[in-house]
């Protein structure tokens, strides 16, 4: 059975005694309606630490106006079961009275300039303060040594990095890789919302970055490479937000550069918004 605290004090308490008996804490934050990619970020937690928390809250900060807050799918009853059987200890279940004691409103804000403005930061004005704010909040509540984030949500990841760094937060991050459905669909709680044949249409955003990848890999330039790729998902009914490929600080690469790279791209499938990036080497 694992153990679900609500109340502040109780995480506080269960927390600071694993510290002290010279246990190595763990944390993995999620939103619930947890999948296999979850799973996996707390056994990638649980291989680094002696004690794994994970919190399930949906966070209003993060959430625009006209985004899917209301109806973003809660399953607490298969999730803490889910997490139980992944190894996790303990569940981090606040309400969002105690997340933001003055109102999501009113809250003191975090935020982290320059890789927040750009990409999903410009489709998604204020997704990342919000990000931000609730991730140095549970920061503080928990009090990890070792906290686990998904490459899936590639600027997040850079996101809480900074904000690590900059904050001085006294913990290591862990990087998990994407877990991915047979076909290619990167797993994600927003997949459910895909009707049958925008589920079948969705593979095609994986199968996009493939193919932006193999094209610079054969010496397109970047323009073309991304290009190619928006009509491809076009053509499989994809609404494109962008498609970009850039250096991993989010710079944007030379002609004919080698090092390291990632691809990241957003497109809308109906009223389903779906993300993926991939990570690659060019050498020349
Ligand atoms: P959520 O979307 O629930 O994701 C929680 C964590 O799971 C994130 O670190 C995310 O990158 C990771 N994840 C999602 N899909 C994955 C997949 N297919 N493979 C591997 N990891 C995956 O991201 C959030 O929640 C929130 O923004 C949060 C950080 C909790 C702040 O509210």
């Amino acid at each position: 059975m694992i153990e679900v605290a609500s109340e502040l004090g109780v995480l506080r308490a269960r927390v600071a005694q694993w510290k002290r008996e010279g246990l190595r804490v763990g944390f993995v934050p999620t939103m619930g309606n947890l999948h296999a990619g979850h799973h996996s970020l707390v056994a990638l937690a649980r291989a680094h630490a002696d004690r794994v928390v994970a919190s399930v809250f949906v966070n209003p900060t993060q959430f625009g106006p006209n985004e899917d807050f209301s109806r973003y799918p809660r399953t607490p009853g298969a999730d803490a079961e889910g997490l139980a059987a992944s190894g996790c200890d303990l569940l981090w279940l606040p309400s969002v009275a105690t997340m933001y004691p003055f109102g999501p409103e009113a809250t003191v804000r975090v935020q982290v300039p320059g890789i927040t403005e750009v990409l999903e930061g410009a489709h998604r004005p204020g997704h990342f303060d919000g990000v931000a704010t609730v991730v140095a909040r549970l920061f503080n509540q928990v009090q990890p040594d070792v906290a686990a984030f998904g490459r899936k949500d590639w600027q997040q990841l850079a996101v809480i990095r900074y904000l690590v760094r900059d904050l001085a937060f006294p913990l290591e991050l862990l990087a998990g890789e994407t877990l991915r459905e047979a076909d290619g669909l990167a797993m994600s709680s927003r997949n459910q919302y895909l009707a049958p044949a925008e589920r079948a249409a969705a593979p095609a955003l994986h199968r996009a970055l493939l193919g932006v990848r193999a094209a610079m890999e054969a010496g397109r330039e970047r323009e073309a490479a991304e290009a190619e790729a928006v009509s491809a998902l076009r053509d499989a009914g994809f609404v494109v937000d962008y498609v970009a490929v850039r250096r991993p600080g989010l710079e944007l690469p030379g002609p004919r550069e080698s090092g390291e790279f990632v691809v990241l791209a957003a497109a809308r499938l109906g009223t389903t918004r779906l993300i993926d990036n991939l990570e690659f080497t060019l050498r020349w």
